[in-house]
């Protein structure tokens, strides 16, 4: 039956083409008007709704890694974000750059060999697996701990990178903002970026409003990219913005 339509098609095809080759054009707009209205990327790991209450809040972060909650960070969709970064990080000719929240180092696949490179996460799991992925890369190094409290190498960096970390590491977690949690590690940070150092800074929309005031004293604004990368359906934008430390005394 089957080889017997596919036959008749066949011939049908064969007549058209010689006899109506115009009709052959419209069959094919045809076709593609039918593709599936919801074409969407393939690449979007489902996410469990239960599980992922767990990127939300500063406690379950190394669950959120065991369970593969995060696992959407080593996705394909997320290339475009590390790469900008890199490229800026590359563009300021930056040197030394500490990742804020690195997770599993996902930027280390787009930096330069010589750029010395810290990474600071909450999650064991996710240092051990950048570990496993970077630790033989030279001038490189990467700390378990909490970014707002745990000792850090007395080290000054000329970069430093806030990727994806949204609100999950506040007191408030993913049931708000705490802008006050936000002011100690920007001041916390900017005791270890020099004057003239950069800021990279990427969040999902609707919170640089708010974060900006944080920044606003110390920092200057020097650009922004906004890009669509889409790791989930809900949220597949994602800002950047790339702020200069003042130098002492630089007026506003
Ligand atoms: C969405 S992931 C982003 C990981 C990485 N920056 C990236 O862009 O692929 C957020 C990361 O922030 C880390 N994090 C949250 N609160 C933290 C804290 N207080 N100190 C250090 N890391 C923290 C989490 O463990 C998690 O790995």
């Amino acid at each position: 039956m089957g080889r017997r339509f596919q036959k008749q098609m066949a011939y049908i095809t064969g007549v058209l083409r010689r006899r109506a080759p115009h009709l052959i054009g419209h069959l094919r707009t045809a076709r593609k008007a039918a593709a599936p209205p919801d074409f969407y990327p393939s690449d979007i790991p489902a996410l469990d709704p239960r599980r992922r209450e767990d990127v939300f809040c500063p406690y379950t972060q190394e669950k959120a890694y065991l369970r593969g909650t995060y696992d959407y960070l080593r996705a394909l969709a997320l290339v475009p974000k590390h790469a900008v970064i890199a490229g800026y990080v590359n563009r300021l000719a930056s040197r030394r750059v500490l990742d804020m929240g690195c997770g599993t180092a996902e930027l280390l696949a787009h930096l330069a060999l010589g750029v010395a490179y810290t990474g600071i996460d909450l999650s064991p799991a996710a240092i051990g697996a950048a570990k496993a992925r970077y630790g033989d890369r030279p001038n490189t190094r990467f700390i378990a701990g909490d970014f707002s409290c745990a000792p850090m190498p007395s080290l000054t960096f000329d970069c430093i990178v806030w990727s994806g970390v949204g609100w999950t590491w506040t007191r408030a977690g993913g049931r708000g903002s705490d802008v006050n949690d936000l002011n100690r590690v920007v001041d916390r940070a900017g005791g270890h970026l020099e004057p003239g150092g950069h800021f990279i800074f990427e969040a999902i929309p609707g919170w640089w409003e708010t974060l900006e005031r944080a920044f606003y004293a110390d920092y200057v604004l020097i650009t922004s990219c906004d890009l669509h990368c889409h790791q989930c359906r809900e949220t597949p934008r994602r800002d950047i913005r790339v702020l200069r430390r003042r130098a002492p005394g630089e007026a506003r």
